[in-house]
């Protein structure tokens, strides 16, 4: 198929699009480098035998779109292009809803006026909010407690109503638990510009020395050692879900839902000795208060992924740590040529 990727330059972009051109898919990027580099496209198509073309833009500009669908002529959209951080989708909750559903609106629109009809969708766990119970399947009451979770929950209505209203076209929402992990050519990986807000890409920075210690936000969640639950995914799993969403939109019409996780969880706890294993090193912990908004525990139950997709995770923990250790050693200031490993203030 020819893929469209909106935001294909970003961490998950970039390791889906290296499993799509692996299984012979044309693909082409729509990204506007607000938070990621080109650099990565040159790495991507260093790893890749496929094709693939870019455009730089931004997914609200609908000339621009309509530009890239007159040229590139895709059969389906890999949608991830979006903003993602919780803390400052509460700031700035007008540019989230603008990004993250008025992005969405606007390809739905480019894809109207070229004809496309398949669209594969990021979503997040986090629209579940509070768990009812666990593990979350995709049934579970929606009730995102973030700007960012609402604004993932409003796209994901819009897709629904757009295959509703379009009985030839399909939506496959995908809803991420943790992606961690990187390629295991040690080449693309994550690359957080500023403080990282997740939990892996800071634990490296720490084992690299960038860091001083790992502040775990809270040891009185009532899991097994007090530290939150989640359920990391490795991201090269993740990208193979987007493979498989693809070949499951290209023989079936409406709207699907699928949890990506493994359907196992870490504590806290669990990821830093299982990363001080992989890179040999101590990790230092501080232990501080609650992080707000967090949640003690989160678990996916991935069955319908497997069932009506064939898809399931097969990385371990192990694969996530050592895979994100040795894209952290190797590329100890991420996509940035230098090589200066000096701390950062925070
Ligand atoms: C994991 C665990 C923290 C950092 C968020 C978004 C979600 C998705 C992924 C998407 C929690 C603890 C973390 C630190 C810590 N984003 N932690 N010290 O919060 O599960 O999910 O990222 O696009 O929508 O909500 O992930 O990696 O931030 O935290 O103790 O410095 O690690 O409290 O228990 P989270 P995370």
């Amino acid at each position: 198929m020819r893929v469209l990727v909106t935001g294909g330059a970003g961490y998950i972009g970039s390791h889906t699009l290296i499993e799509l051109m692996a299984q012979g898919h044309a693909v082409c990027v729509l990204d506007n480098y607000k938070n990621a580099t080109p650099a990565v496209l040159q790495r991507v198509r260093a790893l890749s035998n496929g094709t693939m073309t870019d455009y730089a833009g931004d997914v609200r500009d609908g000339a621009m779109l309509d530009k890239v669908m007159t040229t590139f002529k895709p059969d389906a959209v890999v949608h991830f292009a979006g903003l993602k951080a919780v803390g400052e989708s509460a700031e700035k909750p007008l540019d989230y809803y603008d990004v993250n559903v008025g992005g969405t609106l606007a390809v739905l629109q480019a894809m109207d006026r070229a004809g496309c009809r398949r669209i594969i969708f990021s979503s997040s766990a986090t629209v579940y909010g509070e768990p009812v119970y666990l593990p979350y399947d995709e049934d579970h009451p929606t009730r995102p407690t973030s700007v960012y979770g609402q604004t993932k929950l409003a796209a994901e209505h819009i897709l629904t109503g757009w295959t509703k209203a379009n009985p030839d076209a399909a939506a496959v929402i995908l809803r991420y638990f943790n992606p961690v992990g990187a390629h295991h050519s040690a080449r693309i990986g994550e690359d957080p510009r500023d403080t990282p807000n997740n939990l892996m890409p800071f634990i490296a920075q720490v084992a690299i020395g960038k860091r001083d210690a790992l502040t775990i936000f809270g040891d009185d969640y009532d899991t097994p050692d007090g530290t939150g639950l989640r359920d990391y995914i490795h991201v090269v799993d993740l990208a193979r879900a987007h493979v498989a969403a693809l070949d499951y939109a290209a023989r079936t019409n409406g709207a699907g839902i699928f949890n990506i996780g493994t359907g196992q969880s870490y504590s806290v706890r669990d990821m830093v000795s299982a990363f001080s294993r992989a890179c040999g090193r101590d990790i230092a912990v501080k232990v501080a208060s609650r992080r707000a908004g967090d949640i003690a525990a989160m678990q996916a139950d991935a069955s319908r992924a497997r069932h009506a997709m064939g898809w399931t995770a097969t990385h371990t923990l192990e694969d996530m740590t050592a895979s994100t250790w040795a894209w952290q050693s190797a590329n100890p200031n991420g996509y940035q040529t230098e090589t200066d490993t000096s701390k950062i203030t925070p």
